[in-house]
């Protein structure tokens, strides 16, 4: 028996874990209250009890082995088919249900990178290149780095668009794909993918849309008769797209999809070992193992609602989007950013400092995140929000009724900001260490983010000309955090 080890050797009661678990989730934000944008996308109970039967029957089970589990496999092609049919796919469309967004943007620049390989695309020792706007999410990023793939990045217009100059100018020899949003996370906007398709198919080069966000909202919305720019298969040119079921498709977390034109790039996708002594080894993924719940989850989810739900859920999330945004402009000294194609939005302030606006905000409750270059706050409206539009706009005229205090926040934190700057440059790794555990026990003890004034760290991001020193200070917060 191993006395005072940490991993106790009884374990505990039934009623000492119900305790524990209310405990452990006292602490957490409580986004039925409506008050968080973003990160929880919740149907309402009237659907999830279904599919948390579903799940909970299919959370052990394996997706790996197909013949196993056969109902998973059938689950997994029918979410695929829907996934094919609501983005205007034919019957060659076809794709993989992933673990999340990121997975499945891995899984087409992995596509991309070994269909070149197949190619004997030239490159002259270099890396292949992926053209990606500078508003791209940073999963692309990721996938690159782990690919050995060179990011190329491009600038945005005005209207925070993916500029397509940029792109024909950004092509090379080495190039292999070109990715674009719709919409992008921060600003909510479609990149122009009709034009970027021609350009791709011009090149012959891949066209990865990331529909993570809009996937399962502009496809409803244009049903609804609000304009939406071409994103989906119905564009030449675009050869693979992201959307994402544990977002605006409402399903439980876990669940992406990613859709091929064609049956040929996809199997470009799959991993096959067929000398392991383990057995032949075969996967469509990245993941190996992975639990069926979400699939199970995701596919009764879109079943139960069916076109009708979702529509019906889009057509409420979109009114209170512009309320909210009419609402916005509508204060003295504030401003949405560009034109937002659908529920994502981010605002910014003229003569107030943004990010004491959103601690202020912090203290009435409301959870936004924060945008860089330029500073702003961010909104993901989803059905958990609806309803609660009037009461968000209030509390924002009232933060912003109280400019003076708010604006004496912001010289304190701009003071913080230019201490912790100059701090940085002499004694980089005791601030950051301290830094992170101001971060670190903010977000963790209350729970609350409203808790840490983020203005601070945001001010002391903006002030940092050096983006290494900004890497390792957050670097120090993750390590100090788990
Ligand atoms: C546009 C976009 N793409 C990709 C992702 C990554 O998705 P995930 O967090 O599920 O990996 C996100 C996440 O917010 C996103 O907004």
């Amino acid at each position: 028996m191993v006395k005072n080890s940490y991993f106790k050797e009884k374990g505990l009661s039934a009623s000492e874990m119900a305790e524990s678990l209310e405990l452990h989730k006292s602490g957490d934000i409580r986004w039925d209250e409506g008050k968080l944008f973003g990160f929880v996308y919740h149907p309402g109970t009237r659907y999830t009890k279904i599919s948390e039967n579903y799940y909970k029957a299919f959370f052990y089970e394996s997706t790996l082995n197909p013949s196993t589990f056969p109902s998973l496999k059938e689950f997994e092609k029918d979410i695929i088919r829907m996934a094919a049919d609501l983005l205007h796919g034919d019957a060659k469309v076809t794709g993989n249900v992933t673990s999340g967004g990121t997975e499945s943007i891995f899984l087409a620049l992995k596509v991309a990178r070994d269909l070149a390989r197949e190619k004997e695309k030239e490159t002259q020792g270099n890396d292949f290149e992926v053209i990606l706007p500078v508003t791209a999410h940073p999963a692309f990023l990721k996938a690159c780095l782990y690919l050995g793939i060179k990011p190329v990045i491009i600038p945005v217009t005005e209207d925070k668009r993916a500029d397509v100059n940029a792109i024909e100018e950004a092509i090379t020899g080495r190039t292999i794909l070109i990715a674009c949003s719709a919409p992008c996370f921060p600003y909510g906007v479609v990149d122009p993918v009709n034009k970027i398709g021609r350009i791709a198919r011009k090149n012959d080069l891949l066209c990865h849309v990331d529909a993570c966000m809009g996937g399962f909202m502009l496809p409803f919305i244009e049903e609804l008769g609000y304009p939406v720019p071409g994103f989906d298969f119905r564009v030449p040119g675009v050869t693979s797209i992201s959307l994402d079921a544990h977002k605006y498709g409402y399903a439980p977390k876990g669940a992406s999809i990613i859709l091929y034109r064609d049956r040929k790039l996809r199997k470009k996708q799959f991993f096959i070992h067929t000398d392991w002594p383990g057995g032949i080894f075969a996967s469509t993924t990245f993941m190996g193992t992975k639990s069926g719940g979400p699939v199970a989850g995701c596919w009764a989810t879109m079943r139960h609602l069916g076109r009708e739900g979702y529509r019906e859920m889009a057509g409420e999330v979109m009114r209170a989007t512009l309320a909210i945004r009419d609402g916005i402009q509508e204060i003295e000294g504030l401003k949405i950013v560009g034109d937002p194609d659908m529920s994502v939005l981010a605002f910014t302030s003229e003569n107030t400092d943004i990010f004491s606006i959103g601690d202020a905000l912090s203290e009435r409750g409301w959870h936004l995140d924060r945008l860089q270059f330029p500073d702003g706050l961010h909104l993901t409206v989803t059905k958990l929000n609806v309803g609660k539009e009037k009461t968000f706009l209030k509390d924002l005229q009232k933060v912003m009724d109280n400019t003076s205090a708010l604006n004496k926040a912001y010289k304190a934190s701009k003071t913080t900001a230019k201490v912790a700057d100059g701090l940085l440059r002499v004694l980089p790794p005791s601030l950051f260490k301290s830094l992170s555990r101001l971060a670190g026990s903010n977000t963790h003890n209350s729970g609350k983010r409203s808790s840490y004034k983020q203005a601070a760290l945001y001010g002391v991001s903006a002030t940092l000309r050096n983006r290494e020193k900004m890497k390792r200070f957050v670097e120090d917060l993750l390590d100090d955090m788990y």
